[in-house]
């Protein structure tokens, strides 16, 4: 990426694309994020409609604000309170083998939204996008990390009955309405706008420049002729972390251009590194992660050594005025993944009271992690080719388009 206006000092501004994170040394300002993306902010009142109609307590994402901004997810309410059917729509851009606990916050709470909702799910991998992007992955690289990836995300839990996981290089070539809305997008945005919402610049391959219009058309339901029929008219829901918004404003943008509805969207949060609260974690820092693949010994080693703390200098300091959870990795960490309300309450309580020492706050993230990771790699073991063959498979799902 070329230096930024913002790099140089020349803007006070936070820039947030599919591709780059520019903020402050405090980390990202979410607040102000909705406001310049124009979203709108999850506030109390929607969690308890949520919690109302859904007849259960929100997902812990929701209540610790890590999923914290929306676009009509009032809309998919009303529409689940009328018997009326939606589907959700999410993706993973399959640039390596290693993923790593950032890139589950999405999968987990989409597979909570399937349980809830008992709705019907498409996932994209955008190998297509990750051979733009990168420059060291070829085609068939690209094509075989989807593959892998793919079963990373099944398993999450996702049921077969209700799920289907495309690569877009094969899903281009198998289903003749994936090219066609694609077409159709494309020829109602201009150059111009795509600049303009991702930052494109005279440099950047045309391949790019034509890619977005692939990652917005999943959110029209007549793209899965083999799942909704002929119908355009179901309604879509798109968890995502919040940096891939742009290419929903977009889809948003000319959605009633074509006479399809505008997808509603619920943004999550940055899952931050181990060093500290600014940025994201990224998969090509293994310092920075903790990786899908790592051991019990790597996860408490990484802790241990990377882990940011809120904690003091010292042990007699650290009684005295206690640690700071604002910052603190280990803590951050507990929010996403420790589901006990009054057990995190209680550990916040204690490690700013200066009760609870930072190795002692480690330690209880380590197992939380351990086993967290351990189960998930108990469950990925379990998941053979044929069952990723049969999810990737264009196909019926459980869900009947004529009602
Ligand atoms: N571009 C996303 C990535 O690089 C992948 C993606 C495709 C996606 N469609 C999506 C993510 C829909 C969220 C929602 O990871």
């Amino acid at each position: 990426m070329a230096e930024t206006a913002v790099d140089r000092g020349d803007v006070q501004e936070q820039i947030v694309t599919p591709w780059d994170v520019v903020a402050s040394e405090k980390g990202v300002d979410y607040g102000k994020l909705i406001e310049q993306f124009g979203s709108q902010r999850i506030g109390g009142a929607l969690l308890d409609r949520i919690e109302r109609v859904t007849g259960q307590k929100v997902h812990r994402f929701l209540r610790r604000n890590v999923f914290f901004s929306h676009r009509n997810l009032e809309q998919v309410l009303d529409n689940y309170e009328a018997n009326k059917p939606f589907y959700l729509y999410t993706g993973r851009g399959p640039s390596s083998e290693s993923m790593h606990l950032g890139h589950l916050i999405p999968f987990i709470f989409t597979k909570h939204l399937q349980d809830v909702f008992d709705v019907p799910l498409v996932v994209q991998m955008t190998d297509d996008e990750k051979y733009l992007w990168k420059d060291n992955l070829s085609l068939e690289e690209v094509h075989r990390l989807a593959f892998e990836n793919a079963k990373d995300i099944i398993a999450c839990g996702f049921d077969v009955n209700k799920t289907f996981i495309f690569s877009d290089l094969d899903y281009m070539a198998q289903v003749p309405q994936f090219y066609q809305n694609v077409l159709r997008v494309r020829k109602h945005v201009t150059y111009n706008q795509v600049k303009g919402i991702f930052g494109f610049s005279d440099s950047d391959s045309t391949g790019k420049i034509a890619f977005p219009a692939v990652q917005a058309v999943p959110s029209f339901s007549n793209t899965f002729p083999h799942i909704f029929g002929d119908r355009p008219d179901i309604f879509c829901l798109i968890p995502c972390a919040i940096d891939q918004d742009p290419y929903f404003r977009m889809t948003r943008d000319v959605a009633p251009k074509l006479g399809y509805l505008k997808p509603a969207l619920v943004h999550s949060t940055f899952f931050p590194g181990l060093q500290g609260p600014k940025g994201k974690m990224s998969a090509s820092d293994a310092s920075s992660s903790i990786f899908l693949t790592d051991t019990p010994n790597d996860i408490k080693t990484k802790i241990n050594k990377h882990a940011y703390s809120g904690g003091r200098d010292t042990e007699e300091e650290h009684r005295k005025i206690g640690g700071n959870t604002d910052v603190d990795v280990s803590y951050q960490y507990l929010t996403f993944f420790m589901d006990d309300d009054d057990k995190l309450a209680q550990i916040k309580k204690d490690y700013e009271s200066g009760k609870l020492l930072t190795g002692q706050l480690k330690q209880i993230l380590i197992e939380e992690l351990q086993k967290l990771v351990g189960d998930h790699q108990s469950r990925r073991q379990a998941v053979t080719d044929d069952l990723v063959r049969q999810f990737m498979t264009p196909r019926k799902l459980n869900f009947d388009p004529s009602k």
